[in-house]
């Protein structure tokens, strides 16, 4: 179940109605999922698409999105610091950046409109979409295991315009 943290007061919202709102309120969406069928850690990329179809297709068609995929990061996945180095600055996208965790965790930073800086932690079940220009980063340390499910309509639009501003900096920690 996601979690949030509103940095500013370093207080942390648990009640899912309350961040649904809370996300709704800056465009952010944010859903629960669940699978149709039980799935085993090494289930193949089919196979994850097939039990979340009742819930992907639908969306899908809705939004007119064509693309769907599923990555994996695990701790023995090559280049760990570079992938994690790729999301935790901060940066927008041309097209809405919309995950769904199958398994694992990882943490979304959002930089609000108001200057504001909130951070959903996601997990199993968790299924969020971030408009398109919204200013934001991802972090998977320090457990470094997300299986998640990317939905696209255009591949070129996950293409990261990284803001350059830094203040990512401020709320990443360091991991040995
Ligand atoms: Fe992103």
């Amino acid at each position: 179940m996601a979690t949030l943290l509103l940095a500013k007061d370093n207080t942390t919202v648990t009640n899912f109605e309350e961040i649904k709102n809370l996300l709704q309120g800056h465009g952010i969406m944010i859903a629960k999922w669940e699978a149709s069928c039980a799935l085993a850690d090494d289930s193949s990329q089919e196979t994850i698409l097939e039990a979340y179809a009742h819930e992907l297709k639908p969306f899908m068609d809705k939004f007119g999105y064509t693309v769907a995929d599923v990555i994996n990061v695990h701790p023995n996945t090559e280049n760990l610091p570079a992938i994690r180095e790729k999301f935790m600055k901060e940066h927008t996208h041309s097209e809405d950046e919309i995950r769904f965790f199958v398994d694992g965790f990882g943490k979304f930073w959002f930089h609000l409109d108001n200057e504001e800086i909130i951070c959903v932690t996601c997990e199993r079940g968790d299924f969020m979409s971030v408009p398109k220009n919204f200013r934001h980063w991802f972090d998977l340390a320090p457990g470094y295991f997300v299986k998640a499910i990317r939905i696209f309509s255009n591949m070129e639009g996950w293409v990261p315009n990284y803001t350059g501003s830094g203040i990512d900096q401020n709320y990443n920690k360091t991991y040995n």
